[in-house]
């Protein structure tokens, strides 16, 4: 009942032109794919660019972040409505590296969680472990905390809607993936603790698992039960390796 979404997060790289040509290829090689959803996500400036290059096909355009206020003197930052203006469906929401460069909190992650529903974005919010709360054995204290504050005050509509990203950040960049029974514990236990909060909308929300996902080790993953899908770095920057993900994610 949940459709799966592969989603690519190109982080701080390519130029408009890079994004352009790789969503070219990209859009050709998964043309035939209709049962998998497929979000890449750009840096911002590529952002109108992508959407207007994707225009009409199956893969939608996210951003990586957005700032909660509608405008104003907040210098540097985008908001909610000029990030739906680009063609955006999409946007990241507390991603670690934002949680660990940019002072990102749970509390923060909330606000742009609920002002991207207000400009009719669909959030993907992150959530995820250190490797010290791994070996402190907090794991799953982190995760609950992360998803109770993170994701509070929604409707049942948006709860539903809402993506979560698990992203050990041990996992991250680093080629060491979880393995399908790790990542699956941590899914189902974020599901237990969505549905304390949200009931019949956590059956519906995807919860896509991130960390070092590669072609040779998505299909694993993608059969437990409680991964809907993957955010992929590194290899979401090319057509071919993000077009072969796509294809095995079934
Ligand atoms: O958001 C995706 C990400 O953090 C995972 O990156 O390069 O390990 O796939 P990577």
């Amino acid at each position: 009942m949940r459709k799966p979404l592969m989603a690519g997060n190109w982080k701080m790289n390519k130029t408009i032109g890079e994004a352009v040509t790789v969503l070219k290829a990209l859009k050709s090689s998964v043309a035939d794919v209709t049962d998998v959803e497929i979000l890449i996500c750009p840096v911002f400036t590529a952002l109108s660019a992508a959407a207007a290059e994707v225009k009409g096909s199956n893969i939608n355009i996210g951003a990586q972040n957005l700032f909660w206020e509608p405008k104003g003197a907040f210098t540097g930052e985008i908001s909610p409505a000029m990030v739906k203006d680009t063609g955006s469906a999409y946007v990241i929401i507390g991603h670690s590296e934002r949680r660990q460069y940019f002072g990102e909190t749970d509390e923060t992650v909330n606000k742009k969680t609920k002002a991207a529903f207000g400009a009719g974005l669909i959030p993907v919010v992150c959530v995820g472990e250190t490797l010290k709360e791994r070996e402190d054995n907090i794991t799953f204290k982190v995760i609950e905390k992360q998803v109770r504050d993170g994701l509070k005050e929604l409707t049942a509509e948006q709860a539903a809607a809402a993506v979560i990203a698990y992203e050990p950040v041990w996992a991250i960049g680093t080629g060491k993936t979880a393995s399908p029974d790790q990542a699956q514990e941590v899914h189902a236990f974020i599901r237990k603790i969505y549905s304390e909060i949200y009931k019949d909308a956590a059956q519906k929300t995807r919860i896509l698992y991130g960390g070092s996902v590669n072609p040779k080790n998505v299909s694993e993953l993608m059969k437990q039960p409680d991964i809907d899908g993957g955010l992929v770095g590194g290899a979401s920057l090319e057509a071919d390796s993000f077009a072969q993900l796509v294809k095995y994610s079934k």
